[in-house]
Order: C-alpha cells, then sequence, then structure tokens
C-alpha cells in the first residue's frame, strides 16, 4: 500500500544547478535555498564539493554552505566523492554527505573517473571517516534503469551496488534513474532485486524525467512502499555526463500528486510553485512543472 508520509529530498541547488553552463551566481544559489526552506522542504541537497574541473557550476560550494542560514530541523546533505571533498564539506559545516556510485561501469568512467569496483574502495574511507565526524551519509546509484552508454542495465548490478554501499555505512541508498528512461513495470522489478539487499524503508527514488515517465514510475514505487523522493523545484536539473538528460522530476508535481493520494509532506505547494518561478526566472530557463505553471497561470 502506500505510505502515510514522504520525505521529499530537495536537489535542485545541486542536481537542479550543476549541468547550467552560466554560473548562478553565489546569492541566487544562497536564496534558492532560503526559499525552499520556506516552502517546508526539510532535506535540501545543497551543493558538490567535487573537481571544479569536472562540474564548474559547484566550484562554491565552500561559499554556498557557508553563507546560508540553517533552520533547525533541515539538513542540507553534499555530494562528496573522495576524501577531498569530504573535508572540505565538514570545514564548510556540512552535516550530511553524499557519496555517488553507478550501476554502469561505463558512467562510473566517465562520472568519476574510475570503475565500479575502484569507487566503492575509495567510498569506504570517505564513509567511516564521515561516521567518525557524526556525519551521515547518503548512497546514490546511478543509471539504475539504463545508461546513456551501455543503454539496459540489470536490476542485479544496481542490487549489488546498493548493498555494497548500506553495507560500508550508508543510511540511505538513492537510486537514479539518471536518462529517465524507466517505465513503471521496470521501476518496480529493479525496486524489488534491491529490496532484497537494502529494505525498503532505506531506498529513495531518485527519477530523471526525460520520457516524461518520472511520476508513473514514482506511483509505482510508492505502491511498494517507497516513501523518500528525490525531486527538483521546477523539475530543473541534468548531468553533465549524461548528455541528454533531463531534469529531475519536478518537486511540484510530486507534492500536487501526493497532495492528491492524501499522502502528507509538509510542504507549502505555493510557495514552492513561486520559487520555481522565481529561480526559472533568475536563469533564464522556463519551469519543467506542470503544477508550476498552472499554478503560476491562476
Ligand atoms: P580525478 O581527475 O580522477 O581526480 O577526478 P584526482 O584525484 O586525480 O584529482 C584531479 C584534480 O581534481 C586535482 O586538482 C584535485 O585536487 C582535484 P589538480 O591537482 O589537477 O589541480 N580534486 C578536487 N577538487 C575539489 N573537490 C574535490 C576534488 N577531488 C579532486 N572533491 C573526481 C575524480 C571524482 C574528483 C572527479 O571525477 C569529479 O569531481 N567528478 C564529479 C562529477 C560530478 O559531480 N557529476 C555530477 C554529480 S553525479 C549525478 O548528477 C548523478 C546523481 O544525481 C544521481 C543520478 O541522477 O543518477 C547523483
Ligand atoms: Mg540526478
Amino acid at each position: 500500500g502506500l505510505p502515510e508520509r514522504v520525505k521529499i529530498v530537495e536537489v535542485g541547488p545541486r542536481d537542479g544547478l550543476q549541468n547550467e553552463k552560466t554560473m548562478v551566481s553565489t546569492d541566487i544559489k544562497v536564496e534558492l535555498i532560503h526559499r525552499l526552506c520556506d516552502a517546508g522542504l526539510s532535506v535540501i541537497e545543497a551543493t558538490a564539493f567535487v573537481s571544479p574541473k569536472w562540474v564548474p557550476q559547484m566550484a562554491d560550494a565552500s561559499d554556498v554552505m557557508t553563507r546560508i542560514s540553517r533552520k533547525p530541523g533541515v539538513t542540507y546533505p553534499v555530494l562528496a566523492p573522495n576524501l577531498k571533498g569530504l573535508e572540505s564539506a565538514i570545514e564548510a559545516g556540512a552535516t550530511e554527505v553524499a557519496v555517488f556510485g553507478a550501476a554502469s561501469e561505463s558512467f562510473s568512467q566517465k562520472n568519476i573517473n574510475c570503475s565500479i569496483a575502484e569507487s566503492l574502495d575509495r567510498f569506504r574511507p570517505v564513509v567511516s571517516a564521515a561516521r567518525d565526524a557524526n556525519i551521515a551519509v547518503r548512497g546514490y546509484v546511478s543509471c539504475v534503469l539504463g545508461c546513456p552508454y551501455e543503454g539496459e542495465i540489470a536490476p542485479q548490478k544496481v542490487a549489488d551496488v546498493a548493498k555494497a554501499l548500506f553495507d560500508m555505512g550508508a543510511y540511505e541508498i538513492s537510486l537514479g534513474d539518471t536518462i529517465g528512461t524507466g517505465t513503471p513495470g521496470k521501476s518496480q522489478a529493479m525496486i524489488e532485486a534491491v529490496a532484497t539487499h537494502v529494505a525498503i524503508e532505506n531506498l529513495a527514488a531518485h527519477f530523471h524525467d526525460t520520457y516524461g515517465q518520472a511520476l508513473a514510475n514514482l506511483l509505482a514505487v510508492l505502491q511498494m512502499g517507497i516513501a523518500t523522493i528525490d525531486s527538483s523545484v521546477a523539475g530543473l536539473g541534468g548531468c553533465p555526463y549524461a548528455k541528454g538528460a533531463s531534469g529531475n522530476v519536478a518537486t511540484e508535481d510530486v507534492v500536487y500528486m501526493l497532495n492528491g493520494l492524501g499522502i502528507d509532506t509538509g510542504i507549502n505547494l505555493e510557495k514552492l510553485a513561486e520559487t520555481g518561478s522565481w529561480i526559472t526566472a533568475k536563469i533564464g530557463r522556463a519551469s519543467e512543472s506542470k503544477a508550476n505553471l498552472a499554478l503560476a497561470a491562476k
């Protein structure tokens, strides 16, 4: 059955902006995080402590983290692919980090410049150092429903990587349909395979909407008990190493659907939609969120 409450992990400030070619100012990033917080989001992925040569848009990670005012009860996770990223994240006051692996060898090479096995060996000390410093760790698996370089990915491969991340100490595993090629039946089969190794309450769905399937896929996995959803305000986003992939499912659309299902999120949809309109105007993009556009037209 459907969960009573769903936790939304807002990834707009990170996944939503990382692929923007034009630099978004630190001021705008900080204001975006504040507005999302005002709209009631309780988990806001704020930035990424990655190599600025690989992802120039995230070069101001430390400034973003030190300049945001933090609301009690709200967490601001950041990406940290290695010990260097973790150290900078801790220095900037991060209390939660995410390591990010993949279920596809080619994507792992393109995105983080190493094999899956090497990435797991690299993440292990990151996770243990983070936990020693009282920092919670989330683990991402990319390409769970397809890879831009390899096509189909076996659910068992996803399950293996998810289990490895969970076993090394990540408290939650976020399953990324990086290129948005998944459909509802495939999404369910993938979750079924992963859930035999990692309990469903420790899994999150991180679906991109490239083919317009993300909401349908989310409903399919909500019915299996998934209760954590990653989404991006206005449907912003994309991965620099997954050409042609569009943004995450829009937070406005997810909240609208969950409201209709009577599932509590604690989010103010009007304020959220205003934030979607605000950020898309600031960066000169059209909103990808139908709910945002509908609410803005009222
Ligand atoms: P590398 O080149 O193999 O690393 O990159 P390296 O250790 O050899 O270092 C090379 C240079 O980068 C050195 O600088 C390091 O100091 C620097 P140089 O000596 O040349 O001046 N460096 C760093 N600088 C800042 N912060 C760091 C850091 N690490 C090294 N943490 C590396 C390996 C992992 C660093 C690189 O490949 C990288 O940063 N990749 C990140 C790519 C990325 O951010 N992709 C997007 C996020 S993932 C995503 O979007 C998917 C997700 O949303 C889920 C889904 O949708 O599926 C999460
Ligand atoms: Mg993503």
